[in-house]
């Protein structure tokens, strides 16, 4: 077999055999396919797509070409979620200590930002000296100990994903749906989870822009994870704006310690939900979402979740009375507010827009080894829907240390994400629910 041939027989559109396939990702893996090799066929793979056949093939690939978790001597009901990617997504930290104080145990692999996208990692990382890269046995014991965990992917698990998925983000193949399925399930049958819940993003701060490609991409994961005999359940959200009201490592730490105690924004606490109740019923710990409901609604009341929380990020290293005293966060010293000059509603917000605006203030990275500035970001005032009147603030943002030029690009930003109506927008649900 030669990798030229297999990029030629992909290029002409045609269907690749399980051992095709196994030798591509193998190849990549022990040096004898070159990278430029991959990428062409990655690309090949854009144009042409792959069946679901050769999905579940890339899939067990990736897979089998690291180490495979097991919890089976602490659990049958060990849970992990993904998400496709969004901006303002603090949904993991939030979900897995109100998991985990539900007695439901986390084993939660996440990852960095990725294009304008935010990640776990880089989040948890604003904590001071929160660590997130778990050896696997610390991970499980950790899980054993308190019941969560959560980690960076450890380079043993599905290392050729973690190879493709950096080809992938430097040659704009990213949003191929078959791609992004084999990346996500693959790390999430490897991190040797009971339960898994996919939280499928569309909209303009997502990968996929409509929520029909979004029902493909979901329907796509859970055959692949059928055809390897795992059960997943996958939930369709919106991402045409941000989640919650705080967009940014450190502000999003704290609008999740915020949501524990109790003040919650209604959209996080609705795909929270939603995601929690399919994983309590998955457990047999709740009838329905009803049951849930109230269970979640508990564990925030009592202070378990906030507990919870605290004894994950003692657990890692970090200072758990960063959850009272939020000047440990360095939060950007800076700060500017964004006003409107127009009286009615907000019709719009541009998910992406705000994260641009983000970025450009150094909350993310343009290369892989840009330093973040966990402190910058934006607080929203006003969301699709919402009444406003010239004069109003928009949003804040917060920054550090960021030259002028990217500071004014950063409001012209944040200021085009806004559209207005002169009467109210109609409801776009969050999540999609077929009829
Ligand atoms: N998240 C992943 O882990 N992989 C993808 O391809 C997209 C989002």
């Amino acid at each position: 077999m030669r990798a030229v041939d297999i990029i030629q027989k992909k290029k002409e559109g045609k269907t690749h055999t399980k051992e095709e396939i196994d030798f591509l990702v193998q190849g990549l893996l022990d040096g004898t396919i070159e990278d430029y090799q991959m990428a062409a066929w990655l690309m090949a793979v854009c144009f042409k797509g792959l069946d679901d056949d050769e999905t579940a093939y890339l899939t067990e690939a990736f897979i089998n070409s690291g180490d495979i978790l097991d919890f089976s001597d602490i659990s049958n009901i060990v849970a992990d979620k993904h998400s496709t990617g969004g901006v303002g997504d603090k949904v993991t930290i939030v979900l897995i200590p109100l998991l985990a104080s539900l007695g439901v145990p986390c084993a939660k692999l996440s990852g960095r930002g990725l294009g304008y996208t935010g990640g776990t990692v880089d989040k948890l990382e604003s904590i001071p000296n929160f660590v997130c890269s778990l050896k696997d046995e610390d991970f499980k014991t950790q899980i054993k100990k308190i019941g969560a965990a959560i980690s960076a992917q450890t380079p043993n698990l599905t290392p050729a994903d973690g190879k493709i998925y950096a080809l992938r983000d430097v040659t704009a193949t990213v949003d191929n749906k078959s791609l992004i399925c084999a990346s996500v399930v693959s790390k999430k049958i490897a991190s040797g989870a009971d339960i898994i819940v996919l939280d499928v993003k569309y909209g303009a701060g997502a990968f996929i822009k409509t929520k029909e490609e979004a029902k493909e991409l979901a329907d796509l994961m859970i055959k692949t994870g059928a055809k390897l005999n795992r059960k997943i359940s996958a939930v369709i959200s919106s991402m045409e704006q941000p989640l919650g009201t705080h967009i940014g490592n450190s502000l999003e730490i704290i609008e999740s310690i915020e949501f524990l105690k109790g003040n919650f924004n209604k959209d996080l606490y609705e795909i929270v939900l939603e995601i929690a109740s399919k994983t309590l019923v998955l457990a047999h710990l709740a009838k329905d979402y009803k049951e849930a409901d109230k269970m979640v609604k508990s564990a925030i009341k009592s202070g378990s979740a906030l507990n919870k929380l605290k004894e994950i990020i003692k657990a890692q290293g970090g200072n758990p009375d960063c959850t009272d005293d939020y000047k440990l966060f360095n939060v950007g010293e800076n700060k500017f507010e964004i006003k409107t000059d127009k009286d009615g509603y907000v019709s719009k917000l541009d998910a992406l827009l705000i994260a641009k605006a983000c970025k450009l203030l150094g909350a993310g990275r343009d290369k892989k080894s840009d330093l973040i500035d966990f402190g910058a970001g934006c607080i929203l005032n006003k969301k699709t829907g919402d009444k406003v009147n010239a004069g109003d603030t928009l949003l804040t943002l917060f920054w550090n240390n960021i030259k002028e030029e990217k500071i004014n690009e950063a409001k012209e930003c944040a200021q085009s994400a806004f559209e207005y109506s002169s009467t109210a927008p109609e409801n776009i649900p969050l999540i999609y629910k077929e009829d």
